[in-house]
């Protein structure tokens, strides 16, 4: 069973040390765990309700796609988009916005935080709020919830949006699922083991502090941020007390065991501060210098950025696609042209003529499943034996957990959710209206038989 892994990253600002620690280096090492399937976006939409700043969102955008690929993220393995190339995330949000309990988002930490604010300087509470701020977790929802993720690694202040994302889409699955769990409950995963990095001034490292550490700078300003870092006044000579100390916090977040303990004894034995700094800057300079000469190659050709993240905007919407046009239908937003009748007896008709039939073709066994006129709606690929070929067909009848739906081309295939290789495609259509009919006569013939 693979795990889907989703998180985005806010584009305003330039990522720092901090960032790369807490979240993007890590999130790189769970992308190369073999049972995840991860998908890392930019949340540039986000982005707007923070930002005004057209260019700052423009350069953030790219700063930031950079260092995920510089720090080594395949995006043949994962999924890397902008959230703003993927239309159905806002056409989600809306479907979701719809359901979505306005006393639930009166809760958010955010928008009361604002409030608060608001009303301790006399204001009125609505002061300078937006409605992007106050719908903020809706479109966080959409996020998570258009591509079911499992886990969703954020920091502790985004919890409450995750589990808001979870209420939303629960209470979407109750009104529209007849059954069926359209969304699966995603959970926050906060990684007790990663670092918060100090900054400067010993305070979490955060923009808003100005205490960072500057990731893919010259080395000329990496140093001069180091040699910024606050220590106590012990001279050279003087035992240092590691672990009161943020500089060997900072310094342990990028070397290795050996390294961690011969700078412990080191301070421990009276090292300078002044040494103490330059060796932090070695190893930080050692540590990222490739990284940050893949950052400034990357940061140069923007087009080829581009091309990267339209790629990835290809690859997530092949799920999404086919994903909101099951939404859609779900709550009756459907082509008049669609053969399949909304009435519940045409539905159960539907699902009951259906009919799965198996054969064998040059040696491999295959099955196809036939609507109740005959027609084709699937074809499988061979299978070595009948065993593996009859396995499928019920797991198609049994959850719709269990698989996905992906657009390919004038198509879909059928993705079973620990599989990479589609077991089954529908033919192709020529027109946007009779692909949205095959999918819902699809969907309807793939329902379990009890409902
Ligand atoms: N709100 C998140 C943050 O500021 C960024 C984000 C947007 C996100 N959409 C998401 C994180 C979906 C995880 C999943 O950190």
């Amino acid at each position: 069973m693979t795990t889907r892994i989703l998180t985005g990253i806010t584009t305003t600002g330039t990522p720092h040390l901090g960032n790369y620690a807490g979240a993007i280096r890590p999130a790189i090492v769970a992308s190369r765990r073999s049972d995840a399937d991860s998908f890392y976006f930019l949340a540039d939409y986000h982005a707007l309700i923070k930002c005004d700043d057209p260019l700052r969102i423009q350069r953030s955008r790219l700063e930031i796609a950079a260092t995920w690929l510089a720090a080594g993220l395949d995006v043949e393995r994962v999924t890397f988009y902008r959230q703003s190339d993927i239309p159905e995330i806002p056409e989600l949000t809306w479907l979701l916005t719809c359901v979505a309990a306005k006393g639930l988002l009166n809760r958010a930490h955010a928008y009361k935080a604002s409030v608060d604010k608001n009303i301790e300087t006399g204001e009125d509470p609505d002061a300078g709020i937006t409605m992007g701020l106050y719908s903020y977790p809706v479109l966080m929802a959409a996020d998570i919830l258009m591509f079911n993720a499992h886990q969703v690694p954020v920091g502790r202040d985004q919890i409450q949006h995750v589990e808001m994302a979870r209420d939303i889409g629960q209470r979407f699955n109750h009104l529209f699922g007849q059954g069926r769990e359209f969304f699966v409950m995603p959970e926050a995963l906060i990684e007790e083991s990663v670092a918060t990095l100090p900054g400067l001034d010993g305070r979490k490292m955060s923009k808003s502090y100005d205490n960072t550490i500057p990731l893919f700078s010259s080395a000329k300003e990496m140093k001069e941020a180091i040699s910024r870092i606050v220590t106590d006044s012990r001279a050279p000579g003087e035992a240092k007390d590691p672990d009161n100390s943020h500089l060997f916090t900072l310094y342990q977040a990028f070397a290795s065991r050996e390294q961690s303990v011969e700078f412990r004894a080191d301070l421990l034995q009276g090292l300078g501060w002044g040494e103490a700094k330059s060796r932090l800057f070695n190893l930080l300079d050692a540590d990222l210098s490739e990284a940050r000469e893949n950052y400034l190659r990357l940061i140069e050709r923007p087009a080829e950025l581009e091309d990267i993240l339209q790629a990835g905007a290809e690859k997530a919407r092949k799920v999404a696609t086919p994903f909101l046009g099951e939404l859609r239908e779900a709550v009756g937003l459907r082509s008049f042209r669609s053969a399949v009748q909304s009435a519940d007896s045409g539905k159960k008709k539907a699902a009951k003529g259906a009919r799965f039939v198996s054969f064998r073709e040059d040696g491999q066994f295959l099955f196809r499943l036939l609507s109740a006129e005959g027609e084709q709606l699937l074809l499988s690929r061979g299978f070595a034996d009948g065993k593996s070929a009859g396995a499928v067909t019920k797991a198609l009848q049994a959850d719709a957990q269990d698989y996905e739906i992906r657009a390919n081309g004038e198509g879909f295939d059928i993705v079973l959710k620990d599989d990479a290789q589609p077991v089954a495609s529908t033919p192709t259509f020529a027109t946007q209206a009779e692909r949205e009919a095959a999918l819902a006569a699809l969907r309807l013939a793939l329902q379990p038989k009890s409902e």
